[in-house]
This record gives C-alpha cells, sequence and structure tokens, in this order.
C-alpha cells in the first residue's frame, strides 16, 4: 500500500467528504478542539467548500490563503467585522441607545482609501518608534512576574498575560491606564458580539458592554482632542487628521480607537498564551529557549505558526472570481482559515511539529499578508519575545498544571481561558543569585 492510500484521508469517500462538508462547524465539534488537525481532511481532499452552516467559501490551502490576501482588487476586507452572529432585535436597541456607529477602520477599508490611511498613520509603527516601548514593556512585565515569582503557582492568563499587552496597547495608543478591568470586559464583549456565537440573553449583555465601550472610545478621544501633543498613535492620528481631515475622519478615528484596543490586546496575550502552552508541552524546546535566549525570536515565530491567535479571516468577492479552480460569485463570502495554511505540508516540512529552529516559519500567515497584513506584527513580536524572555529566565522550571484547557467559541479568536503553571520557589534562579 502507498502512504497516501493508507493515509485515512484518501482514504474517505466522497460521501464522507460531503457529510463533513454538511457537519463542518466552527462554534462546536473538533474544529474548538483543535482548529488545524479538524482541517485536515479538507486542507488534503477539498481545500475549498461552501459551508451550508457557516454561510462561508472555506479556504485551508497555504497558496490558496495566500492569493486571497493577496488580491484585495477580488477579495475584499468589508466584512472583517461583520458580525458573524445578526444581533437580536433587543441587542441592536441596545447598541442604537449607545449610539454605537461601528464603521469603517483599517482592517475592513477597500483600496484606495485603505492604502491612503495606512501610509498616513504608518510613522507610529516603523521599527525605530517601536523599540522605544521596549524597555516600557521589559519593566512592566517585571512587576507583574514580581507579584508571583515566590507564590510557586500562577494563572499566567489572569495574572501577566492580559495585564501586559493590555498595558501597552493603551500606553501605545495614548489611552489612560485607568480603567483596564473594565476594557477587558468590552474587550471579550466586543469579541463576541463580532466573531462569536451569543445566545439571545448574552446578546442583551454584550450588547451593553460593546454600547458601552463605543462611548467610552468617544469619550476618550474627545478629552484627547483636547490635547493631542503626547506620542500615543491615536494622539498621532489626531495630529494627522488637522492635516488630512478628509483621509483621517472623525468616525474613523472613533472606530479605530475602539477595534485599536481590541486589536492590540487580546490577539497578543491569546498569542503567547498559545506559545507557552506549546512550549511547556514540549519540555525539550522549552528547555532549549531557557539555555539560550537566542532562540526566542525564532520560537515565536513557529509558536505563532502552530497556534496563531488568530486562526481564520473573512473577505467578501468584490468580482466573479475563482479560487482553487472554484468560480466565486461577487458578493460571496469567504473564510480563509490562516491555522489550517499554516500546517500545510506543501509549504511546511513535518507541519504539525514544533521545530524552534525551522528556517521557514516566519512565512506563517497568522499575521494576514498582503496589502492589510497586521501593522502591528512587530509590536506583538516584541512583547512576546520579552515575555518568554523574562519568564524563561526566571521560572525555567515552572511546569503546566493538570487543567482542562476552555477557548471561547469564535470563529476568528483562539487563546486559553486560563494558563495555570506550578513550580518549586526554592529552586528560582534569583534566589540561586542572592
Ligand atoms: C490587522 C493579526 C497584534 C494592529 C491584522 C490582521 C490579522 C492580525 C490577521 C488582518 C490582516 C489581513 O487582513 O491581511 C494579529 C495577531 C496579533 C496582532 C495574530 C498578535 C499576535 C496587533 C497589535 C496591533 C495590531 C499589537 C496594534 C498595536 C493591527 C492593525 C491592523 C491589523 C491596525 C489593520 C491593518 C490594515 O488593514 O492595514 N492583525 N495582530 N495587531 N492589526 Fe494585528
Amino acid at each position: 500500500q502507498t502512504p497516501s492510500a493508507r493515509c485515512p484521508f484518501h482514504a474517505a469517500t466522497d460521501a464522507e467528504i460531503a457529510g463533513a462538508v454538511a457537519d463542518f462547524d466552527v462554534f462546536e465539534g473538533p474544529f474548538t478542539v483543535d482548529p488545524a488537525a479538524a482541517m485536515r481532511l479538507f486542507r488534503e481532499r477539498r481545500p475549498i467548500f461552501f459551508s451550508p452552516k457557516l454561510g462561508y467559501w472555506v479556504v485551508s490551502r497555504y497558496e490558496d490563503v495566500k492569493d486571497v490576501f493577496r488580491d484585495t482588487g477580488a477579495f475584499s476586507p468589508a466584512n472583517a467585522l461583520e458580525k458573524v452572529t445578526p444581533s437580536s432585535a433587543e441587542a441592536n436597541a441596545i447598541l442604537a441607545s449607545h449610539d454605537y456607529a461601528m464603521n469603517r477602520t483599517l482592517v475592513n477599508e477597500d483600496e484606495p482609501a485603505h492604502m491612503e490611511r495606512r501610509r498616513a498613520l504608518l510613522h507610529s509603527f516603523l521599527p525605530a518608534e517601536l523599540e522605544k516601548h521596549a524597555p516600557m514593556v521589559r519593566r512592566l512585565v517585571a512587576r507583574f512576574v514580581d507579584r508571583f515569582v515566590d507564590r510557586g503557582e500562577a494563572d499566567l492568563v489572569d495574572e501577566l498575560l492580559w495585564e501586559v499587552p493590555l498595558t501597552v496597547a493603551l500606553h501605545f495608543l495614548g489611552v489612560p491606564e485607568d480603567d483596564m478591568e473594565v476594557l477587558r470586559r468590552y474587550s471579550i464583549a466586543h469579541t463576541v458580539n463580532t466573531w462569536g456565537r451569543p445566545s439571545p440573553d448574552q446578546q442583551v449583555a454584550v450588547a451593553e458592554a460593546v454600547g458601552n465601550f463605543w462611548t467610552y472610545s468617544g469619550q476618550v478621544l474627545d478629552r484627547m482632542r483636547l490635547d493631542p501633543s503626547g506620542d500615543g498613535w491615536m494622539e498621532y492620528a489626531l495630529r494627522r487628521q488637522r492635516e488630512l481631515p478628509d483621509v483621517v475622519t472623525d468616525s474613523y478615528l472613533h472606530s479605530m480607537m475602539m477595534a485599536g484596543i481590541v486589536a492590540a490586546h487580546e490577539t497578543t496575550a491569546h498569542a503567547t498564551a498559545n506559545a507557552l502552552r506549546l512550549l511547556l508541552e514540549d519540555r525539550e524546546a522549552w528547555d532549549e529557549i531557557c539555555r539560550d535566549s537566542a532562540l526566542i525570536p525564532n520560537a515565536v515565530e513557529e509558536c505563532l505558526r502552530l497556534s496563531g491567535s488568530i486562526i481564520a479571516w473573512r473577505r467578501v468577492a468584490l468580482k466573479d472570481a475563482e479560487i482553487a479552480g472554484q468560480p466565486i460569485a461577487a458578493g460571496e463570502r469567504i473564510l480563509v482559515v490562516m491555522t489550517s495554511a499554516n500546517h500545510d505540508g506543501r509549504h511546511f516540512e513535518n507541519p504539525d511539529m514544533l521545530d524552534i529552529r525551522r528556517d521557514n516559519t516566519t512565512d506563517h500567515l497568522s499575521f494576514g499578508y498582503g496589502a492589510h497584513q497586521c501593522l502591528g506584527k512587530n509590536l506583538a513580536r516584541m512583547e512576546m519575545r520579552i515575555l518568554l524572555e523574562e519568564l524563561s529566565r526566571r521560572l525555567p522550571h515552572m511546569r503546566l498544571a493538570e487543567q482542562r484547557f476552555d477557548y471561547l467559541p469564535t470563529i476568528s479568536f483562539r487563546g486559553p481561558d486560563h494558563l495555570r503553571v506550578v513550580w518549586d520557589p526554592a529552586g528560582n534562579p534569583e534566589r540561586a543569585d542572592d
């Protein structure tokens, strides 16, 4: 028997594949447990299919996902922030009572407006500008690790991984850091509202939080307008508005303030939690980075490849087009599954293996690709690197506690709700240094 004949996916009958297509669900079943593994059958046998439950064409191979990202003339990101689950009338009324009007931000803007704005607002993301934040990130991580380093156990999500990226995000945007707990709650609500499947009851609570988030974002912006001289990205955007009022509009700034807080925070928190889970489950890889911190930048990329925090993203066809030979009609919606592309053996050798020395791992698509590729990717990378450097230096002996990992079911965002670790404080390297 040839290997392909032995492979269960090659052996699957057309009827089995048709059944898998009909059952495909991003909110329940195998996709929620291990999305990349759940996509393997499709990646091998049906690289593009229409999911009746979801109402999207689902694309799973590396080259096809990249092609869709690349071709903004055919595939628009206009639906990137559309609600996957339409709101109930009651939830809509609550949102309306807050004058909720989330509109275009960079991520869901078509050309040529998008590129004009992206260029106008690029400055804060230049490597030299981002590097200025590194000492602050390191101080912040040290302060949070100090709080639990002698305790012997911690929930890294609750005690480190959301607080650091959220504080950095606010600092980066120029937003005061007074309301962190509330903002975390608002961000989760925005994620559920946009990418999740809230029940009718949840929709009401979520709409209330999202409405408040919208009002809060407007208030912060109004205060900032009084003196936009600070270093934050939003302050920079307000100054650019004076020069380019038609490019950087009020509506745009308000939407960007809210979307920016979420984009800059949850993504990085989840990605670091995913990375730590992967590394601690593969003790050899963890021990290697503890011995040699120079391996960390590539380990970060490899973790983003294997288990990124945005596993899938959306596009809508602007005109009749084709993906992997499949005709797509104008107006049809597409889900590109980056985590599947990142596990595609056509591009990555031994794709399911964690290899922190892999030489093409930065080819991963977890930050998207092309004109809309994540603007904050180098800030996220820097935060992840510093978090891993500090944890591997100060707690090389930590290990995962016995636990079940839970994930909020969404079409795009993925990271564990908690990440519990334990260690013996008597073995802390800094005690030996005393
Ligand atoms: C866009 C992922 C962190 C700001 C995106 C996109 C993805 C993504 C998938 C859409 C790309 C596309 O459509 O081709 C991530 C991941 C992160 C992360 C996985 C963390 C590990 C950040 C941070 C910031 C940020 C820290 C801000 C400081 C943005 C912005 C865009 C974007 C502004 C829109 C870019 C455009 O459309 O021109 N990100 N992101 N992201 N991200 Fe991130």
